[in-house]
């Protein structure tokens, strides 16, 4: 079994009932993708999006909580986001972890709930400027392997998001070689770590655009994208989907 091919849209805190039609044209547009598609729009929009789609692209949250039920305001459970029709969930995005200080081992929890809840994980890691700057590159992201991917993690549970934090929503994107370096290190420290780390998706996540989506998918060991603000537009996410 070679990985997945997926094409996934992060639509973070944008859109709400009127965005659907998005979803509408993507279908009408690429009825049968060379690839599996994923939307992880706003919590608000898991079931409504999933209804609308009768399964024919694949609606995912945008984190869960660790626990499944109990006294935590404001949070969503993994069971939850299962029962209103979600089949993956994103956890350890760069933005959760800077804004809710989230840390590896939480987001290895939180991959264990996804799991247990049926979901797959799509665990994203990611270095900042300052760290890339400073030749840390490949150790954090090994770390944030290490820490963030739980023991339980397998091909059809799992997918690594790499997204290079100062590459997220500003335009610019790490070289290829420099995309190749950590895929093909993300890579190795599966393979070294699952029986079937061969067969994990591994996405790149930051500025994917119509224009450099191509350029991308030819890297090794890139197998498509998690992507921000292009997957706002059928427009954008549409051309993005077919370059896969
Ligand atoms: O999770 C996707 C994301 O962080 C990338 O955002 O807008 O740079 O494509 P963007």
């Amino acid at each position: 079994m070679a990985p997945r091919k997926l094409a996934a849209g992060n639509w973070k805190m944008n859109g709400t009932l009127a965005a659907l039609a998005e979803i509408d044209q993507i279908l009408t547009e690429y009825p049968a993708p060379g690839c599996e598609v994923l939307i992880c729009p706003p919590a608000t929009l898991v079931q409504p999006m999933a209804a609308r789609a009768e399964g024919r692209l694949a609606v995912g949250g945008q984190d869960c909580h660790a626990k499944m039920s109990g006294a935590h305001t404001g949070d969503i459970a993994a069971t939850q986001l299962k029962d209103a029709g979600a089949s993956h969930v994103i956890v350890g995005h760069s933005e959760r972890r800077t804004d809710h200080a989230e840390t590896d081992a939480q987001v290895s929890a939180k991959s264990v709930a996804a799991h247990e809840a049926g979901l797959v994980a799509v665990i994203c890691v990611g270095e900042t400027e300052a760290q890339r700057d400073g030749g840390e590159t490949l150790d954090i992201i090994s770390a944030q392997l290490a820490g963030s991917v739980p023991d339980c993690a397998t091909a059809s549970n799992t997918v690594i998001a790499y997204e290079p934090v100062w590459a997220i929503g500003t335009g610019r994107t790490p070289t290829s070689e420099q995309i190749a370096e950590v895929h093909a290190l993300i890579r190795d420290r599966l393979v070294a770590r699952f029986d079937d780390g061969a067969d994990i998706a591994l996405l790149y996540g930051g500025s994917v655009k119509p224009g450099n989506a191509a350029e991308i998918f030819a890297i090794a060991h890139v197998d498509g994208a998690l992507v921000g603000g292009a997957s706002l537009k059928a427009a954008d996410f549409g051309p993005i989907i077919a370059a896969l």
